[in-house]
């Protein structure tokens, strides 16, 4: 016989959420504050916001490997990776944009559940949006950081030849030439990765994560 969800205690109430209709939240048996005791370490969303180019990516990766290399429980959901997959039915329209970054910011809260420092590479371009994920969970689990280089950096850089191809009109919509970028007015963490050694921006992110409480101090 199927419990009810009046009768049993794991079911929250029957709800309805956009077009699914008829559903309840089965509780979880193991909690994430249990997770946390057990792995000795608090889990959060590190949010690596900037333009393309700007070292989201490698700077999440950087941090990503001194936690592993801490045995900290650690991963990097990126931009363009995520894009090979989950969300490669998205193009880069403010509408796609928008539902990308919720996207990621749902699998980015299942992995705070699940008790991992989660570090996100992408541009995510709106401040709404990254507001939205914010506000999806508990104070304190987000943590913007702003990968600040300027446009005249990462256009200079130009890793992925993008840039030259935004300039001559190949790529319409990018961020910075064709598309905005609203930059974080009150972040956690700015970080200068056009000026900054990787080293500096590396150490200062794993110093926020200190004294925040989220990981064991060193020393
Ligand atoms: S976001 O705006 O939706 O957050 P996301 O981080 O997933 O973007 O993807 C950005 C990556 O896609 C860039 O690093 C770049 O390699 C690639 N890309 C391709 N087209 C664009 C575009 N029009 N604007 C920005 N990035 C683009």
């Amino acid at each position: 016989m199927t419990a009810s969800p009046a009768s049993n205690p794991a079911y929250g109430a029957l709800t309805t959420q956009g077009n699914s209709t008829n559903i309840v939240w089965h509780h979880s048996t193991v909690s994430r504050e249990a997770r946390a005791h057990q792995r000795g370490h608090r889990s959060a969303i590190l949010w690596f916001t900037g333009l393309s180019g700007a070292g989201k990516s490698t700077l999440a990766n950087a941090v990503n490997s001194a936690l592993f290399e801490q045995g900290l429980a650690c991963y990097v959901l990126d931009g363009d990776n995520i894009r090979h997959g989950l969300c490669n039915d998205l193009g880069f329209s403010d509408a796609d944009r928008e539902e990308n970054i919720r996207r990621i910011g749902e699998v980015a809260k299942l992995f705070l559940d699940a008790g991992v420092v989660v570090l996100t590479a992408f541009v995510s371009p709106f401040k709404a949006d990254r507001d939205k994920v914010r506000a999806l969970v508990p104070d304190g689990d987000f943590i913007e950081i702003f990968c600040d280089a300027g446009l005249a950096v990462c256009e200079e850089r130009d890793t992925k030849g993008l840039y030259a191809k935004a300039r001559a009109g190949e790529i319409k919509e990018f961020t910075g030439i064709s598309s905005p970028y609203e930059a974080p007015e009150t972040p956690e963490l700015r970080v200068e990765t056009g000026a900054q050694s990787l080293e500096n921006c590396v150490s200062a992110v794993l110093a926020l994560l200190e004294g925040r409480g989220v990981i064991p101090q060193t020393n």
